[in-house]
C-alpha cells in the first residue's frame, strides 16, 4: 500500500512509521520536515499535497496542535488552536481525501487519552479528540467505496514523558511499538468506525 504519514517526524509518527513501513510505501508529511509538506491547518495546503502525491491508498495523521493552559486561562484564541488545527486539520485531511483515495483505502487519525481520562491544562485536547471521535463515528457510515475510517486513541507515550509527563501525574506511559500495531490494526485490518485505545 501507498500511505500518506501526516507528522511522520513526531512521537506518534515515529511509531506509525516504524511499524508500517515494514511492509508498506509510506510518503512522510510533515509541517517543515518529510517528502511532501502540509500544514493541516490550512485547507489549500492540504489539497496541494494530496495533488502532490497524486495516488494513495491510505492516510495517517498523527499531528494535530492545542493549546494546554488552565481552563481558567483560556481565550476564544486560544481554544480554537486544538478545534481548529488538532480538529478541523484532520477532518480536512479526511475531506479532501475522500475523493481521491483508492477504493478500500482508509483514513486513521490520532486523537489520545484526555477526552477519557482528563488531566489539569488538558480541556482543549480534551474537546478536539471528542470531536474527532465523533467526527469517526458518523463519517464511517457515510464513505463510498469501501473506505474506512477510525482513530487511534495513544496514552501519553513513553518517548513524550520529558516533553509532557509534568501534565499527566499518575498516567502509565505507553511503549511506541504498541502504538504502532494500534496503526496496523487500522490500516491492514477491516476496522471502521472506531477508536483503538492504547493504555
Ligand atoms: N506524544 C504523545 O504522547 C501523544 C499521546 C496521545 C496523543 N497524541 C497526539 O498525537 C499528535 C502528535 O503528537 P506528537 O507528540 O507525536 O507530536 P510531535 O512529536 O510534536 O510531532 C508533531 C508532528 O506533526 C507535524 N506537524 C505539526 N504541526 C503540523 C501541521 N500544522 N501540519 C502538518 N504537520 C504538522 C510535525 O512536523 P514538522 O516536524 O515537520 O513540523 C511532526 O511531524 C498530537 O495531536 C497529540 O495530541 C500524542
Amino acid at each position: 500500500m501507498k500511505i500518506i504519514l501526516v507528522g511522520a517526524s513526531g512521537d506518534v509518527g515515529e511509531a506509525a512509521y516504524a511499524e508500517l513501513s515494514k511492509r508498506h510505501e509510506i510518503i512522510r508529511a510533515g509541517r517543515h520536515t518529510g517528502d511532501v509538506v502540509v500544514d493541516i491547518g490550512d485547507k489549500c495546503a492540504i489539497d496541494a499535497m494530496y495533488d502532490e502525491v497524486c495516488t494513495f491508498d491510505a492516510v495517517i495523521s498523527a499531528a494535530g496542535n492545542v493549546h494546554f493552559s488552565p481552563l481558567s486561562d483560556h481565550t476564544e484564541a486560544t481554544f480554537r488552536i486544538g478545534l481548529e488545527n488538532k480538529a478541523m486539520g484532520q477532518i480536512n485531511l479526511v475531506l479532501s481525501g475522500l475523493g481521491r483515495i483508492s477504493d478500500g483505502g482508509s483514513f486513521t487519525l490520532t486523537t489520545g487519552v484526555l477526552n477519557r481520562d482528563p488531566v489539569i491544562s488538558g480541556t482543549s485536547a480534551a474537546t478536539a479528540n471528542g470531536a474527532l471521535e465523533g467526527f469517526v463515528t458518523g463519517a464511517a457510515i457515510e464513505l463510498p467505496r469501501g473506505i474506512r475510517i477510525n482513530a487511534v486513541s495513544p496514552g501519553l507515550l513513553r518517548v513524550s514523558a520529558d516533553r509532557y509527563g509534568a501534565f499527566f501525574p499518575g498516567h502509565e506511559r505507553v511503549a511506541s511499538e504498541k502504538v504502532g500495531r494500534a496503526f496496523a490494526k487500522c490500516v491492514d485490518g477491516a476496522l471502521t468506525g472506531q477508536v483503538v485505545v492504547v493504555a
